[in-house]
């Protein structure tokens, strides 16, 4: 597989422009295919700031790193790459910093969210309603419980919870009575072709039935993956961790996610007045960071029609104040 055809990676510009400003330590806590290190890396070294500056990059995907280390060939000895879930950010940037005796702190936190094309494109790996394969979903693929699992052990209600939390759908019951009637009837439900079947015959107008596909198969990748657990984890952890200046940056792809992101940069950069009405000439505590876009950047036209897949990226990025 070519590095192009494993992910193409979105807004490269638009985040170069907000994340790179200093040398020191980054961190691309979602590596992928490597596309956004690599260009963060070029960005160091174009600036003049690599010979000071240390590139970690992170994912839960042996495949991602396979590939990312091929594409990163070129800066191994500016990066390390780890195996490991973004939510222990803290102690992955200690340990790389220790062993490697990189005294820079941390400059730059990147997440870019969600799968790769290339986890959405490999039927084994269960993403996408639109191929045939195990129902899986998990981006480590050993992690515990796979999105079979889930579908086979949970019961109606909580299911109906699930798709109604993480999908927002609003025929969630409907389609569990047919996940129940079909366990039922034929036992386990194992493939994605399965439950897409049963999400279809459940859906009474045609024309909706992508956008439905697209919210359970979403919920399920959300609970699969803990997603918004590891994401409330790594945005604390990783705010904590900065320098002085140093940014951090979150490309969203869904609204729950970015929901999660934006309240919690609007609470880091809000400074504490203790109760309304009482007139305080200081805060009690003062912001110590700063929200660098104000709205969220999304990909221009251009980019639109050249990778469809980043229409929904939205960019929000943080700034540690001095
Ligand atoms: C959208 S892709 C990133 C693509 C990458 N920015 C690039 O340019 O190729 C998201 C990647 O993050 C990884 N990932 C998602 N959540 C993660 C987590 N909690 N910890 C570690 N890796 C994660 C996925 O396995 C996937 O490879």
């Amino acid at each position: 597989m070519s590095i192009q055809s494993y992910h193409e990676s979105a807004l490269v510009a638009e985040v170069l422009e907000r994340l790179v400003l200093m040398p020191g330590v980054y961190v691309d806590g979602t590596l992928g295919g490597g596309g956004h290190s690599l260009a963060i890396l070029e960005e160091l070294e174009r600036k003049g700031f690599l010979e000071h500056s240390f590139l970690i990059g992170i994912d839960q995907d042996d495949c991602a790193l396979q590939a990312a280390s091929g594409r990163l060939s070129d800066f191994s000895g500016s990066s390390a790459l780890v195996k490991g879930n973004f939510s222990g950010i803290a102690d992955i940037v200690r340990k790389i910093c220790g062993e490697r005796n990189f005294t820079g702190s941390v400059a730059g936190i990147l997440l870019d969210l969600g799968v790769s094309s290339s986890q959405i494109d490999t039927p084994e790996r269960g993403f996408s309603y639109m191929q045939h394969g195990p129902l899986d979903m998990r981006m480590d693929p050993k992690a515990e419980m796979s999105a079979a699992d889930l579908v086979n052990t949970m019961n109606e209600r909580d299911l109906v919870t699930l798709f109604f939390r993480y999908g927002e759908e609003p025929r969630s019951r409907s389609i569990v009575r047919g996940i129940i009637d079909y366990r039922e009837k034929h036992g386990p439900l194992l493939r994605t072709e399965e439950l897409a079947g049963i999400i279809r015959m459940r859906e009474n107008r045609p024309d909706r039935a992508i956008k439905t596909l697209s919210r359970v198969f979403q919920a399920l990748r959300i609970e699969v993956n803990r997603e918004l657990e590891v994401l409330e984890q790594v945005l604390a952890d990783g705010a904590a961790l900065l320098a002085a200046q140093g940014r951090l940056a979150v490309i969203s792809y869904h609204s729950l996610e970015d929901r999660m992101v934006k309240s919690f940069f609007t609470a880091q950069s809000s400074s504490d007045w203790g109760p309304r009405g009482v007139g305080l000439r200081e805060p009690l505590k003062k912001a110590e960071f700063t929200v660098v876009t104000r709205k969220p950047v999304a990909p221009g036209p251009q980019e639109l029609s050249l990778n469809p897949r980043s229409r929904s990226a939205k960019l929000r990025v943080l700034e540690k104040l001095a």
